[in-house]
């Protein structure tokens, strides 16, 4: 319990709209100029402001305010930087034909940072704060949220502690902060349309086991992948697909994202066993497949299998899911330095209709009937 009462709750706030809390907003006075809208890329342009809020032992999750984005200062010593004591999150924010912003989710992002920050230590997030801060930004910016096909507005939330102390202990100050950025598909071309990628099976290094923090949104989760990114650079793979901790055998995730493979006419993936992000467009896939009456099963499947089902013609498809990636067709895999086809290399049936379901929904141009999206008041 951060807040003692729900008065001294919103002593600093004013409630807004919606009933949600007001922040103060410190306007730019350089607003940027906006970027090309067809070349966004992914994380390369930010927008004019930024949200931030401070926690005190004891006082809890204080100040919040709506500021110019601009880079902070940090002490040094703050233990961040030594022990990686930080969570994130990402979402996204879509503008629809009838000019409505509309998230999608975002309440399953939220119940997801809680658990990220029981894992790390870092205090709980209060449901009102997260949601009002994210709203109010949007609208503040609502000027940076991209039209074009396969664009969004990126919402990057995170926390860090920065107690100011070389002891390994959980920090007794944090800062959460709420940055956003227009963005372009993560791995395809930035057309809005859809094409397969090539992707590194890892079968040396691992990324989580069991007990560790393989389900949680942390940033050494993706330090600790670098190394393996750099082996699938070599290979000229976009990304990494991670095998299991214990016998470097059963596929678990790609780095960015969560992986799907249909071999004969079941869809696999892996189950949330504790080393995987639970992906919400993961949660949305295996949601949409069941009720179009695809098989899905969420079980071990072996590398060997899947190398077995290319070589037969039994591997259909493989995508990645994420927030970043959307749906992402794979179009082959390499594997102990062969490269295996998965069907013809092209965009598979299945990949692209839950993207244009997936991606059309979050944009407003596909009816929502699974109650999804959340309409911004802005
Ligand atoms: C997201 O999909 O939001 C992610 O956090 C992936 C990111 C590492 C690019």
């Amino acid at each position: 319990m951060f807040f003692t009462t729900e008065e001294q709750r919103f002593t600093e706030f004013e409630r807004g709209r919606n009933m949600s809390i007001k922040f103060p907003v410190t306007r730019t006075t350089h607003p940027k100029q906006k970027p090309d809208w067809k070349n966004l890329g992914f994380g390369q342009y930010f927008t004019d402001h930024m949200f931030n809020i401070d926690y005190d032992e004891g006082q809890g999750w204080h100040d919040g305010r709506i500021v110019p984005h601009e880079p902070i200062s940090i002490e040094p010593a703050s233990c961040v930087l030594h022990y990686a004591q930080m969570m994130f999150e990402g979402m996204k924010a879509y503008k629809t034909p009838d000019g409505h912003v509309q998230l999608f989710r975002p309440d399953m992002n939220f119940k997801r940072m809680n658990r990220t920050n029981d894992r790390m230590c870092i205090p709980h997030m209060d449901e009102d704060i997260f949601m009002s801060a994210i709203k109010q930004l949007i609208e503040v910016d609502s000027d940076w949220i991209p039209s074009e096909p396969g664009t969004a507005l990126y919402i990057r939330p995170f926390i860090f502690g920065d107690e100011v102390s070389f002891s390994v202990h959980p920090a007794k100050h944090y800062r959460f902060i709420v940055i956003l950025c227009p963005v372009g598909a993560y791995y395809s071309a930035n057309d809005g349309g859809l094409s397969a990628t090539k992707i590194y099976v890892e079968d040396e290094l691992i990324r989580a086991a069991v007990g560790g923090t393989g389900f949680a949104k942390c940033g050494g989760n993706y330090a600790g992948g670098m190394k393996a990114s750099v082996k699938a650079m070599e290979y000229d793979c976009k990304d990494v697909l991670w095998l299991d901790a214990v016998e470097h055998k059963y596929v678990e995730e790609i780095g960015t994202s969560n992986a799907f493979f249909m071999i004969g006419d079941e869809v696999i993936t892996a189950p949330l066993m504790g080393t995987i992000l639970p992906g919400i467009t993961r949660d949305s896939v295996i949601q949409l497949l069941k009720k179009w009456g695809i098989k899905l099963s969420e079980r071990r499947l072996s590398i060997d299998e899947v190398m077995a089902a290319s070589k037969s013609g039994e591997l259909k498809e493989v995508f990645a899911s994420g927030t970043a990636a959307v749906i992402s067709p794979i179009g082959s895999l390499v594997f102990k330095g062969d490269e295996y086809k998965v069907a013809d290399g092209n965009v598979g049936p299945v990949a692209q209709k839950l993207y244009d379901t997936l991606y059309g929904m979050q944009t407003g141009k596909v009816a929502d009937d699974m109650g999804w999206t959340v309409k911004l008041d802005i």
